[in-house]
């Protein structure tokens, strides 16, 4: 299904591919720097050569209401393959080793009226780097610092290609592949912060204190408030 490109530097797979959206589904850009590498809000994503850098090209027939955390979820099964342990998936999809940052995935789309018109996943994993230019509220770490072992990066790519395919050909075809594993106890001992007080930077810019409780069927976040009320967030962002 996939067509991979590789090249030195771009300025973000993520706008490249853009570019190029009218292609079939399956493309995938991959580079060993980028010069703009974008993050979720307003971030930057520094890429600095011994990180992976991709954006895949995706065009289902239907919306895919749990692409994001299923994305998130690939990612930390891909990095376990690797010996990676203690890994969590911090809502909606980023994975943290303890409180360090090793994965962020930027997911970005047109939406038609009852399908998308394209998805991109753009996905950075810190792989091999052994020093980060800047710090950003969560302390970066890489595969490298944790198992002190270089890995190629085309390995983990495939690695990570792989258990994709798995996970979205099922999605796109109903099946429930997914859904148990959202419902699976593994999945729920991994959720950062499960039944923790939170703190939640929602859409509007509001900060937000609530407990964790879980994440639903459709990756939405399950809160519960300071009246003990429960709410579930499509948006929004888990802060410090
Ligand atoms: C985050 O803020 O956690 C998301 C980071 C996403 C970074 C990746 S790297 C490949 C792709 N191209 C980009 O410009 N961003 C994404």
């Amino acid at each position: 299904m996939f067509r991979i490109e590789y090249y030195d530097s771009l300025e973000s797979t993520n706008d490249y591919i853009k570019s190029r959206k009218n292609e079939d589904e399956g493309l995938v850009i991959v580079a060993k720097s980028q010069t703009n590498g974008r993050g979720q809000g307003n971030n930057k994503w520094v890429s600095e050569e011994g990180g992976l850098y991709f954006s895949i090209l995706l065009k289902p027939e239907k919306i895919l209401p749990a692409l994001s955390i299923m994305t998130g979820w690939v990612v930390l099964k891909t990095l376990e393959t690797f010996g990676i342990k203690d890994l969590k998936l911090k809502w909606s999809n980023d994975i943290l080793h303890f409180d360090s940052k090793i994965s962020g995935v930027l997911i970005e789309s047109k939406l038609l009226s009852d399908k998308p018109e394209y998805i991109i996943i753009g996905c950075g994993i810190n792989v091999n780097q052994s020093v980060f230019q800047n710090v950003n509220e969560y302390t970066p770490t890489s595969m490298y610092l944790i198992n002190n072992e270089k890995i190629d990066l085309k390995t983990v790519l495939n690695k990570f290609l792989d258990i994709f395919k798995e996970y979205y050909f099922d999605s796109c075809n109903n099946g429930d592949f997914f859904q148990n594993t959202l419902e699976s106890k593994e999945f729920k001992s991994k959720i950062y912060k499960k039944d923790e007080v939170i703190n939640i930077q929602l859409y509007n810019g509001d900060i937000i204190q609530a407990v964790l409780k879980g994440i639903d069927k459709t990756g939405g976040l399950i809160i519960s408030d300071k009246e003990n009320n429960t709410k579930i967030l499509y948006s929004g962002r888990i802060i410090k």
